[in-house]
């Protein structure tokens, strides 16, 4: 199963990096442009521990309100200020919101990845409800949808690490999670094979 972490990087982000330190726990982050050139340092830090890098558009602003021009260089802003502090392009996108159509699908240079577990984590700010949507939720080639902005889903990120694990969970970065299987402009948000032995 992934981890994901959206909307960041912002003032918690840090304390969530030393949480996933602890563990040897990967993740994948879905950065907001904007916010990856205030904070570029922790964005360094993301790549160095071997976390994956998402692009989550500039500003989250919402696709299906933009034209496909907009759309063109919010992502592609994006892409270019993740590249200028890591030296690589992310390789995957995540919607604001989950927003997007096939016609913006076909805009987006990258594989789109969304989810298939949400614990609204960002509307109740209570980490033991994060925890336990995602423990009600998860199986095999799940997604978890968390944003590292809130302090409080950052609370409930070492107890949930280490219930997965007591059941057997391996977390992964996405691309782990989807076996280098993704294609450019098509959306995922489960990776089904992942229960499966090879
Ligand atoms: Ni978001």
């Amino acid at each position: 199963m992934a981890l994901t972490f959206d909307d960041g990087p912002g003032r918690s982000t840090n304390s969530l990096l030393d949480e996933l330190d602890k563990s040897d726990t990967p993740a994948t982050f879905f950065l907001i442009g904007r916010q990856v050139q205030k904070y570029p340092k922790t964005v360094q830090r993301m790549a160095n521990a071997g976390h994956q890098l998402g692009n989550h558009t500039w500003d989250h602003s919402d696709l299906t309100t933009l034209s496909d021009k907009q759309i063109k260089q919010k992502v592609a802003w994006t892409s270019t200020a993740i590249e200028k502090i890591t030296g690589d392009k992310p390789s995957v996108f995540r919607p604001p919101m989950g927003r997007h159509n096939p016609a913006i699908d076909k805009l987006i240079p990258l594989p789109l990845v969304l989810w298939d577990i949400n614990t609204r984590d960002g509307r109740h700010h209570d980490p033991q409800q994060t925890m336990s949507i995602a423990m009600d939720n998860v199986q095999p080639g799940s997604i978890i949808l968390m944003h590292d902005v809130h302090a409080t889903t950052v609370k409930a990120v070492p107890e949930l690490i280490s219930r997965l694990k007591a059941q057997g969970y391996t977390p992964v970065t996405v691309d782990q999670l989807l076996d280098g299987k993704l294609q450019n402009s098509v959306a995922y948000s489960f990776a089904p094979h992942a229960g499966v032995q090879r």
